[in-house]
């Protein structure tokens, strides 16, 4: 039991996609009961079988007895093909990881509502939609919270606690407090597009996109410098082919779209192509690699100095974002940091790196690639400027 008491309460998760099976194992492996509910009968089955692999998994790799793994597989209650809520009744928080759409969530939660008591948190797993929208279908948007897990969620520690513009504090706390005692790290994140995680990695890909279209170096190099040279565990184009390059297109193209058309955010012409022609990564063995058998893996051209321009400009510009979350109130610095390594394994927290290149060398860094593009894109954050002049760091 935590100090809150809430820790064997019921938790409800209605959706048993890919987030929703693997928020419901976390929250069971914690000793919840816990109730998953989808309205397909054939997701239900798939999550079922899922979940008793992944146990078995477990316990092959000596992570949990089978006595254990026994043990959760009974507190997992599974529903499928039915329209029925009620049995969300008696949960202390119900989690939602349903359709990324805001008319299926609405109704969701305007359903959720009345089948839960007063005081149980409403949560929803949306990567992209404002939780304030989603909270605005309720009666009492003030429990609603975002609890953003991260892909796969047995596996990634990190979770974006969301408060929106309608939420309770105390329903905020209670949420963190709850995922915390599930053994998760969280961060508190601004109701903003992307939360942290998905605005400030935007360049990451987006930067190396550019590099690649202005022919400064290939798909191999790129990658190959961010690794060897810049210590990310996967290159950018190894990573965009792993998640998809449809999911990272969406992605990019939902915080444009969100934060007005900023430039930074600009979804790459590449990338658009690689989903038109259906190289959409490890799923269609075509990405940026080539993934059929016996395909050969293209060579980096391993020159350090190359390297060096590509890691230093996709970092500043990656930092250059980090500095813009703090300052609009995304999430502290401490946050960011938290988020970046813990959520996409980078391999320090972005503030603590320009405190290691130096603040005013990462703002001079920006200043130079806005002299030579002459674009918007590569606008110093504001909070950069002024750190860089009155020589401060973001950490102690
Ligand atoms: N996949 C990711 O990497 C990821 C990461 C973080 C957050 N998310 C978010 O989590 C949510 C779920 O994503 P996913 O990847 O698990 O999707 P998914 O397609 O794998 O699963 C969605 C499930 O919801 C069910 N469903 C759809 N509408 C429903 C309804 N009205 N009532 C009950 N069940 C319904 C579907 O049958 C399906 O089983 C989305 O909001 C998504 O943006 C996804």
């Amino acid at each position: 039991m935590t100090a809150n008491g809430m820790t064997r309460a019921k938790i409800g998760v209605l959706g048993a996609g890919a987030m929703g099976s693997g928020i419901a194992q976390v929250a069971a492996a914690a000793g919840h009961d816990v109730v998953v509910v989808d309205a397909h009968a054939p997701s239900i089955e798939k999550a079922r079988q899922g979940l008793a692999k992944s146990l078995a998994k477990d316990v092959e790799k000596g992570k949990r007895t089978a006595a254990d793994a026994a043990a959760v597989e009974k507190r997992l209650a599974f529903l499928g093909g039915a329209d029925d809520l009620s049995a969300f009744a008696g949960c202390a928080m119900v989690i939602e990881a349903i359709v990324e759409d805001l008319d299926a969530k609405q109704s969701a939660f305007r359903r959720i509502e009345h089948e839960v008591a007063a005081e149980c948190i409403l949560a929803t797993n949306t990567s992209s939609l404002s939780v304030a929208g989603i909270a605005s279908a309720c009666a009492y948007p003030g429990r609603v919270v975002g609890v953003h897990f991260f892909n796969p969620a047995t596996v990634l520690p990190l979770v974006e606690i969301v408060g929106a513009i309608t939420t309770d504090t105390a329903a905020v706390s209670a949420a963190r407090a709850l995922v915390d005692s599930w053994g998760k790290t969280t961060v508190l994140a601004s109701d903003t597009p992307g939360f942290i995680v998905n605005r400030v990695a935007r360049p990451f890909y987006g930067e190396s996109l550019r590099i690649l279209e202005e022919q400064i170096a290939s798909v191999a190099t790129i990658d190959w410098a961010m690794k060897e040279i810049g210590g990310f565990r996967m290159g950018p184009f190894e990573l965009m082919d792993l998640i998809g390059n449809d999911v990272n297109y969406a992605v990019t193209k939902s915080v444009f779209e969100a934060l007005g058309h900023d430039p930074r955010y600009r979804p790459s012409v590449t990338q658009r192509r690689m989903v038109e022609s259906n190289r959409l990564g490890r799923k269609t063995q075509m990405g940026y690699y080539d993934y059929r058998d016996g395909a050969a893996k293209p060579a980096p051209v391993t020159d350090r100095a190359l390297g060096e321009r590509i890691v230093n400009r996709v970092v500043a510009m990656l930092i250059n974002e980090a500095a813009d979350a703090v300052q609009f109130g995304v999430a502290s610095a401490s946050d960011v940091d938290l988020a970046m390594t813990k959520g996409v394994n980078y391999p320090k927290g972005l503030l603590a790196w320009a405190d290691e290149i130096g603040v005013s060398e990462v703002f001079a860094r920006m200043q130079a690639l806005q002299e030579e593009y002459a674009e918007d894109r590569y606008r110093p954050s504001a909070l950069l400027r002024s750190m860089a002049r009155e020589g401060r760091r973001f950490h102690a």
